[in-house]
């Protein structure tokens, strides 16, 4: 659980709306010593159930080797609060600071970090939902188009913007969700429509 404030257990079947709203998360990874985080813009829901997302890791990102070789990755959904972060973290490569002490962005940049509860990959503090994702392995469209499938197995979100399956960002600016347009700009989660 995320230490500094409360979160509340998402039914992974009810996961998709912590991105149906269309964020750009950080996605982390790890497989023996090795760590890492990345930024992306380009992933979605993709079934209910069992509930799956769909994302696109580039085959030149660090992070894509843990991810592999673990079967396994979180989706992290960052907040205002860590615009600059975000932009940061897809700025630059892990695989930079192979070879440097101690080996990875996450330390690099000093980014706080809980342990998940099904997979092996950190979760980020700080950042308003998290999704624990496992590869459902397609090789052929993982190679081809970089899109990988990962079937959501727990998830949770900070109660103050998210509960009872609906965002609400009201109060709490530093709190919306960034998605981006291209070259770090970003438009932020806006209001809330109830519609039909
Ligand atoms: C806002 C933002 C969104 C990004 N979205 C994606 C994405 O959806 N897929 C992707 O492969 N790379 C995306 N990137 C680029 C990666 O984050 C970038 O290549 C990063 O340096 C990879 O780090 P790594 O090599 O340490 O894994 C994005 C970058 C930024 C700044």
């Amino acid at each position: 659980m995320n230490k500094e404030n409360s979160v509340s257990r998402v039914n992974p079947s009810q996961a998709y709306r912590l991105l149906n709203h269309g964020p750009t998360v950080l996605v982390t990874s790890t497989h023996g010593q090795y760590r890492n985080i990345m930024a992306a813009a380009w992933n979605m829901p993709l079934d209910f159930d069992p509930p799956k997302v769909a994302i696109v890791i580039d085959k030149n990102t660090y992070t894509r080797e843990p991810m592999e070789a673990s079967g396994s990755f979180a989706i992290n959904v960052p907040c205002r609060a860590q615009a600059e972060m975000v932009v940061r973290v897809g700025n630059c490569s892990g695989r930079e600071l192979l070879g440097k002490s101690p080996d990875n962005k996450l330390a690099a940049f000093d980014i706080p970090t809980f342990p998940a509860s099904e997979i092996s990959a950190p979760l980020i503090e700080g950042c308003v939902a998290w999704l624990e994702c496992k590869i459902v392995p397609e090789p052929h469209i993982q190679n081809t188009y970089d899109l990988f499938l990962a079937e959501v197995v727990a998830a949770q979100a900070d109660e103050r913007v998210f509960s009872e399956g609906r965002w609400h960002f009201e109060g709490h600016d530093e709190l919306r969700t960034l998605h981006h347009i291209a070259g770090g700009q970003f438009f932020l989660a806006g209001k809330s429509l109830q519609a039909g």
